[in-house]
């Protein structure tokens, strides 16, 4: 069932967005964000598209302002003289994460845990703390390496392992192999989406960003702070420095320097560094 005050969905009669309204005084000093007009209560979170009066949300961008019902909105600095008659501006930095770490005062995320469904060869795989693995991730598991007899192929065994550092997070779906002589490494803080494939001995940063349906081939070596964004394919053995920034849809043929975003197929330097 649906609340009608914010339509998020509720688990029980009540909902827990709702229950305690935040006031903007209190939101500003949570986001350390500064205040410009009434202090008014806000109950819910919302898109702005969607919002009513009541509702909290967020515009990235002051235009934003003029196209929602929200009487309480997180912007962007500077931009509260683009409001409305009566709307509350509180101005930040990062809209977006601050209405994050808002709405997580009232719905924690999810805790980390290693969800029943997915499946781990636990004899193969360490795994730290803080780590979510979501339902139907398979981790620890050969690769694909074999090779050919001149008859045929036989399997390259794999005596290598996983190893998943601190606070990592890896999404449903998503394949982590074993190393075939070295382990398969997912450095601490990397949060991959649903749906990629991680192949035998990659090893991934910390603090990496993978989002869905990306491809890493065996071997590659990927820095710190790096975004891979949708539907990327990265060969194998290719090395990508730290914070580089790998667009949807690369084919990423060879290393990438740090700091450099390359887009199309094959992947070519990008100037324009715009991150989503
Ligand atoms: C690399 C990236 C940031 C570029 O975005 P941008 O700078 O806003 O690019 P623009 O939309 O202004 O497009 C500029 C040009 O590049 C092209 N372009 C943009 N992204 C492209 C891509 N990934 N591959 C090929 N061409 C691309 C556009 O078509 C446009 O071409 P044109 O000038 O001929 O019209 C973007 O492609 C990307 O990867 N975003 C991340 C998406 C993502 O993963 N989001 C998370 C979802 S959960």
């Amino acid at each position: 069932m649906k609340c009608t005050v914010c339509r998020a969905w509720m688990t029980s009669g009540k909902c827990h967005l709702c229950e305690q309204p935040m006031k903007a005084s209190e939101i500003a000093a949570l986001v350390n964000g500064k205040l410009y007009g009434v202090d008014k209560s806000a109950l819910g979170f919302t898109a702005a598209n969607r919002a009513r009066a009541i509702n909290l949300t967020f515009c990235s961008d002051p235009s934003g302002l003029k196209n929602t019902q929200s009487e309480i909105v997180l912007s962007t600095i500077g931009s509260h003289n683009a409001a409305q008659t009566g709307q509350t501006v509180i101005e930040v930095e990062n809209p977006k994460a601050a209405f994050a770490q808002a709405l997580r005062t009232k719905a924690p995320a999810t805790v980390p845990k290693i969800f029943a469904d997915a499946v781990i060869n636990s004899k193969y795989v360490s795994i730290g703390r803080n780590v979510v693995i979501k339902p139907l991730a398979v981790i620890g598991y050969e690769g694909f390496g074999f090779e050919p007899t001149g008859s045929g192929y036989e399997i390259f065994p794999h005596i290598g392992g996983v190893i998943i550092e601190d606070d990592v997070f890896i999404g449903s779906c998503t394949c982590v192999n074993r190393g075939k002589l070295e382990d398969t490494v997912i450095g601490q803080g990397t949060k991959i989406d649903n749906l990629v494939h991680v192949a035998h001995n990659v090893r991934l940063g910390k603090n990496c960003i993978v989002v869905a349906h990306t491809i890493i081939g065996g071997s590659v070596t990927i820095g710190n702070g790096v975004y891979i964004a949708m539907s990327a394919i990265i060969r194998d053995h290719v090395k990508i420095g730290d914070n580089a920034f790998i667009g949807m849809g690369a084919v990423v043929t060879k290393d990438v320097e740090p700091g450099v975003t390359v887009i199309g197929n094959p992947a070519r330097p990008y100037q324009k560094t715009v991150k989503p």
